[in-house]
């Protein structure tokens, strides 16, 4: 006997769902099922009223005295204190701004500033691509600093820990399968070597719950556009451990990171806190955006949330497997729910024009080489009716091979 739920089951739990309320939050059409929050989060309405304001009036009428009376210049920490607040942090312990590449790059100088005679960075080869590449960046100016990867120099990440060891990157949650890193037990383990460490939490800040003073990061960076809906391009976060305050440096010393900005010094004096990441303006626009974005999140419980998720991700898993096993359908993801953040990830042979089949018939999720299918999770907006309705969708596409049309075989550069 089948053990998944059927269509009716899935409306019950819908109609039981606290978190229903929070679908009108956002812009999202009837009839799509929206699976790509952990790539770009869908418009909460509220940005676009807020946006709205902004531009007619403080930027049209309030011009650059917006910049104190609407709170534009210090928005990178007043957005940083309420991120901090999801991510377990303290005020002044979070700033946002910039791309997450960028507060990549300076977080990477600023743990290496802390550790002369340390000349090592561990990371993951399955890192998200942008992480590596900026630790290129960093070992192509620090020409004596050495990467040692996992997956390449070693099978375990925490065998690369060692008395060279200056600082670690990891992805808390891995962009591709959604699996869950345990990031506190790798991080006693790298400050026993005497490492510092930092978290890109990407994939997890609003997916799963995170608590930067818990499991004791030392630095962490993330985005705002995936799943806290802060919109496309949204500026990024840094967060610095306030125990490192006044500690460490970045080479990305722009106004905006001085101790004094209006009194246009001469030579650089780095700021307080986190803000000594800051470079230089950031877009107001988009700021609002991720206000927005922060405000649904207030009245949420992120534990509760996260079993909602989990919920889902189990329904969707089982439905899958039981319906799309035999066509060639198979799991990327961990198969245990409490390994993943929610997202399921999926391997077929064509998984790129299946996936254009789902996106035509409104169930949008995204294909990542060589053969992955994603399906981001999302409890804020996503119902477990969704979740069934997106199962059954593809289990239609693969019985028919509907995917087989041309159209759905023309490459995108987005996939
Ligand atoms: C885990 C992870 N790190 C870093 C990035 C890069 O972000 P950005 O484009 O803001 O630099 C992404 C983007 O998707 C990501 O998923």
């Amino acid at each position: 006997m089948p053990n998944t739920v059927s269509r009716e089951d899935a409306i019950a739990m819908d109609a039981n769902d606290e978190f229903s309320h929070k679908r009108q939050e956002f812009e999202l059409e009837d009839g799509v099922i929206y699976m790509c929050g952990n790539s770009l989060g869908p418009m909460p309405k509220k940005a676009f009223s807020d946006m709205e304001k902004t531009m007619k009036h403080d930027w049209a009428k309030g011009l650059i005295t917006s910049q104190n009376t609407a709170g534009w210049f210090m928005m990178t920490d007043i957005l940083g204190d309420r991120v901090a607040k999801l991510l377990g942090a303290d005020k002044g312990e979070v700033v946002v701004t910039d791309a997450t590449g960028l507060n990549i790059y300076k977080t990477l100088h600023a743990a290496i500033s802390m550790q002369p005679g340390r000349n090592t960075i561990v990371c993951e080869t399955s890192s998200f691509p942008t992480d590596l590449y900026m630790i290129e960046g960093v070992t192509s100016l620090l020409r004596n600093m050495q990467v040692k990867l996992e997956g390449r120099d070693a099978d375990n990440i925490e065998d690369l820990f060692n008395s060279d060891t200056a600082v670690v990157l990891l992805n808390q949650v891995d962009y591709r399968s959604g699996e869950i890193r345990d990031i506190k037990g790798l991080t006693a383990k790298a400050h026993a070597a005497g490492a510092l460490v930092i978290s890109d939490v990407c994939h997890s800040a609003g997916a799963i719950p995170v608590d930067f003073h818990d499991e004791n990061v030392d630095f962490a960076i993330g985005c705002t556009y995936k799943y806290l809906n802060g919109g496309p391009g949204a500026p990024a976060f840094a967060y610095a451990a306030r125990r490192h305050h006044g500690k460490f440096t970045q080479p990305l010393t722009g106004w905006h990171g001085h101790a004094a900005p209006f009194k246009f010094e001469q030579s650089y004096r780095r700021a307080e806190g986190a803000r000594a990441l800051l470079t230089g303006s950031q877009p107001a626009l988009s700021q609002i955006a991720v206000g927005a974005g922060l405000d649904v999140y207030e009245d949420i419980d992120i534990n509760k949330l996260y079993n909602k998720g989990k919920k889902l991700s189990a329904m969707f898993a089982d439905l899958v497997e039981e319906w799309c096993g035999p066509y060639g359908v198979g799991f990327y993801s961990p198969r245990d729910v409490n390994r993943r953040n929610g997202q399921v990830s999926l391997t077929h042979e064509h998984g790129y024009p299946v996936m254009q089949a789902m996106i035509a018939r409104r169930v949008i999720g995204d294909f990542r080489q060589p053969n992955v299918m994603r399906f981001g999770i999302a409890p804020l907006y996503l119902r477990y009716t969704d979740i069934w309705n997106a199962a059954n969708h593809l289990r239609e596409i693969l019985q028919t091979e509907e995917w087989q049309q041309d159209r759905f075989n023309v490459q995108n550069l987005v996939t």
